[in-house]
């Protein structure tokens, strides 16, 4: 036996009781369709090939996970777990075999390496689980040495079997030599009429062939996903998982249980992390940063000691450290804070450049702009960037100062230290440390009446 491994995971199932157009192994858990989080887990096992049995949503199937090394194999009627290993038989290795399942998602990398040293040509492996309420499982029956001999379906127990609560969890490893043995003898003599799988257990007995079983480290990991109660309760023993994690890393949370992480959140120590937070994609908080309350923030990087006030959305942008954003501050794609930046509430800023130390404290619009260090925007003001065709580029150099309410009608350039008066509408460059000024002069009517009121 060649120690290479092939996995094979069912997915052509339709899940009906998703009650969704989406093929249920493509519904999100933490953001990542559940058959991924199998495959990611998969993948980390170094198998020489993974095979996905796809039926039910198929091209769905095949579009989403086109950028992964997978191969499909598709099974046009749902006979049964049997049948549908049986679809991959031809393209099988000669090594070991792992059977996993594209609505089971939790099922840890330990979990499978341990199943898979048991297996060999003498023996293969089983993984059970012992439940409480064993309702819908297959019960493992143990022969009187105490070994597993087979598995029944609920629908064809006993009633002495249905009181059985060790379960098949479905995963199961053995060779291919012995798989392909056993798959042209199913037989779909059974209450649903189905090829089961879980009959080569029977199979193995017969042919001498030991069935080792091993057991999760939690069942989380064996739990799968029928409808969306069930989903929402994997998603939050995931989100817990993940928050353990974190708090492990040094990370404090003001609430392990609201937060939320969809992607992959790394942090250095002494961040802080409020209620009500939503990571998505990529994000890495530096040292010391905190977040305030219910921010979004996605595909960030944000520096050492920055903070992030409340209700801040944040979305493909980096911030060098030491910045103060928020509260209700959007910063879009593009935008890139240097050190000590500081971009207040209300203030929405999209590929934009914030130098050193400059602030742009309320209700602003900064848009395909490029601020030099200790630049001072006022309230108000914002980049008129698009003119309704083209994008064009606004440039605020070193210490410039622009005043409250001012329009930036880009492409338009604001000089070092130069000044902007209030309620401006600058459409032509300012120089170098000059006063740029389009207010209207300010008029004056003494003793001026004011209307009265007819009747
Ligand atoms: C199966 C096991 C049962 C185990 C349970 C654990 C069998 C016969 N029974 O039962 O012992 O306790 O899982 O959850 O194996 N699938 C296909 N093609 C098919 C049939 C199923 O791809 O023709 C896929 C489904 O999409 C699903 C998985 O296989 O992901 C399990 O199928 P399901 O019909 O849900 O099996 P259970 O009856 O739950
Ligand atoms: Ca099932």
């Amino acid at each position: 036996m060649h120690d290479e491994l092939d996995i094979v995971v069912l997915a052509a199932g339709q899940g009906t009781r998703m009650r969704s157009r989406l093929p249920k192994v493509l519904h999100k858990l933490a953001g990542k369709p559940m058959v991924r989080h199998v495959l990611d887990t998969a993948s980390g096992l170094n198998p020489r090939q993974t095979q996905v049995v796809i039926g039910h949503g198929g091209d769905t199937l095949r579009e989403a996970l086109a950028d992964l090394p997978v191969r499909f194999s598709f099974q046009a009627e749902q006979k049964g777990t049997g049948h549908a290993v049986a679809q991959t038989l031809e393209q099988l290795g000669h090594g070991k075999v792992l059977v996993l399942y594209g609505d089971v998602p939790l099922i840890r990398r330990d979990t499978l390496a341990a199943l898979l040293e048991r297996v060999d040509e003498e023996q293969m492996g089983l993984l059970t689980v012992t439940m409480d309420n064993p309702d819908g499982y297959g019960r493992i029956k143990r022969d009187a040495a105490g070994n597993a001999a087979a598995i029944v379906e609920q629908k064809d127990a006993s009633a002495a079997e249905l009181a059985l609560t060790e379960c098949n969890t479905g995963i199961m490893a053995m060779t291919a030599a012995q798989l392909k043995r056993w798959m042209p003898r199913l037989s779909a003599d059974n209450a649903q009429g189905e090829y089961y799988l879980t009959d080569v257990i029977t199979m193995a007995a017969d042919d001498g062939v030991g069935v080792a079983t091993a057991q999760p480290a939690t069942r989380v990991e064996v739990q799968g996903v029928n409808n969306r109660a069930q989903m929402a309760e994997l998603e939050r023993a995931c989100q817990r998982g993940y928050a353990e994690q974190l708090m492990a890393d040094g990370v404090a949370l003001a609430d392990p249980s609201r937060v939320d992480v969809r992607g992959t959140l790394s942090c250095g120590h002494d961040v802080f992390i409020d209620v009500g937070c939503v990571f998505e994609g990529d994000v890495s908080l530096g040292e010391g940063v905190q977040v305030g309350p219910y921010c979004v923030i996605r595909d960030a990087t944000l520096g050492a000691d920055s903070v992030v006030a409340s209700h801040s959305v944040l979305e493909h942008c980096v911030a060098a450290g030491r910045n103060a954003i928020g509260p209700y501050a959007r910063l879009r794609p593009g935008t890139r804070l240097a050190v000590a930046a500081k971009v207040g509430n209300f203030v929405e800023t999209k590929n934009a450049d914030v130098g050193e130390g400059s602030k742009i404290n309320h209700l602003s619009y900064i848009g395909d702009a490029a601020l030099g260090s200790g630049v001072n925007i006022g309230a108000g003001t914002i980049t008129c960037n698009y003119d309704g065709v083209n994008k064009h580029r606004t440039r605020i150099d070193d210490h410039a100062f622009i005043g409250s309410n001012t329009s930036l009608v880009a492409p338009v350039s604001v000089g070092q230290g130069a000044t902007v008066g209030a309620g401006s509408t600058i459409a032509r460059d300012v120089s170098d440390h000059a006063l740029g000024l389009t207010r209207a002069p300010q008029r004056e009517k003494a003793d001026w009446p004011r209307p009265q009121k007819r009747d």
